[in-house]
């Protein structure tokens, strides 16, 4: 289930589509890029959003410099993919893909010193190529193992998108949702709106229409309403970044919504890759909270309705303390407390 391809490479003619999320859902656009600067264009101003999705796009962009590259100098080659790595590191701050696939991409870089720049080309773009499809099948195994927690006749609850366009396709808490929707667990799903950006509104739920999910639009503040009156059995949100005690940084408002669950006794789980945990990291406190244009809080698109001259706090994303989620669910597993435990065997076995 899921036909939606936010990412696709054409390894013939090289290119990378992007479906624009900007425009979605008014308009399915598809924006063509052969040039790493236009990927961290596109990462940064959130034509591609979405932890695993960054990193995936990155990945791609490291391969596009590569193949952009028209001399024989293999040295010369390494320099100038390692200048499109710096862009593309400058594009967000707070997701932890785009600097574990940037990584990923540079190790291998490294590893290939002294080769013939025609082979390294290739070989980026082989592991760009890698990259996207473990995202992938790491999305379906999260589903399985994630679906195996969430009750009968299920009134699931997500918090802005970790949906297909998220990632490189089906999602991580989508993931979970999908899987247990195959599977007959979910009686309908709650897609918080998720302001300033309406991911859940434009996002989430153009992916739950697509579908065929049952899902019901909600503004955010009505988050604790609905789940007062028993219409919440099971929260699943994604993650940008997971420090190794647990702590989780997501989009703006899921702090809200892991305090209202806990209120509630409703389960809090948190669906992410092992790329998305920041082994190095020991708390939440470390992580950098990208802070965003004032334009998205005081407006939406060309219309303002804040008044000038107010001022305007806009972070994208926040902490929720690990002691507010139920379980983690990866594609090697369900992490449960104490997380930096499970954490640390997750590193010891990786
Ligand atoms: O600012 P965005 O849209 O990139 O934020 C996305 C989120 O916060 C997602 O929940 C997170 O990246 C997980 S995506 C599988």
């Amino acid at each position: 289930m899921s036909a939606i391809q936010p990412i696709k490479w054409d390894s013939i003619s090289k290119i990378l589509t992007l479906l624009d999320q900007t425009r979605l859902p008014l308009e399915e656009a598809y924006v063509q890029y052969s040039d790493p600067d236009e990927v961290a264009v596109a990462i940064r101003d959130l034509v591609v959003r979405g932890a695993p999705a960054i990193g995936c796009a990155a990945a791609y962009g490291v391969a596009l410099a590569a193949i952009q590259y028209t001399g024989d100098d293999p040295a010369e080659l390494a320099a100038w993919v390692r200048d499109a790595m710096g862009v593309l590191a400058q594009s967000r701050p707070t997701a932890v893909n785009l600097f574990w696939a940037l990584e990923r991409m540079g190790k291998l870089l490294d590893s290939l010193e002294g080769d013939q720049c025609g082979k390294v080309t290739i070989a980026l773009e082989q592991e760009a190529v890698k990259i996207f499809e473990e995202d992938l099948a790491s999305c379906k195994a999260m589903g399985d193992f994630g679906a195996a927690l969430v009750p009968r006749n299920a009134k699931i609850l997500t918090h802005c998108n970790a949906g297909a366009l998220a990632t490189a396709g089906y999602g991580t808490a989508l993931g979970v949702i999908r899987s247990a929707y195959r599977d007959g667990k979910v009686s309908m799903v709650w897609v918080d709106e998720t302001r300033p950006v309406l991911q859940g509104a434009r996002l989430t739920a153009w992916e739950m229409v697509q579908d065929g999910i049952p899902a019901v639009l909600i503004t955010d503040s009505m988050a604790g309403s609905v789940m007062a009156s028993g219409e919440v059995d099971f929260v699943v949100v994604g993650s940008d970044r997971i420090a190794a005690n647990g702590d989780v940084a997501n989009k703006i408002g899921t702090y809200s919504v892991a305090v209202l669950a806990r209120r509630h006794n409703i389960p809090f789980v948190v669906a992410a890759p092992v790329s998305t945990i920041d082994f190095s990291i020991g708390s939440g406190e470390d992580v950098p909270i990208e802070e965003r244009d004032a334009e998205e809080v005081g407006g939406y698109g060309s219309e303002r309705w804040a008044p000038e001259g107010i001022r305007i706090y806009n972070p994208a994303f926040d902490v929720t303390p690990a002691e507010l989620v139920t379980a983690i669910v990866t594609e090697r597993g369900v992490l449960t407390p104490p997380y930096p435990q499970a954490i640390a065997e997750l590193s010891r076995l990786r």
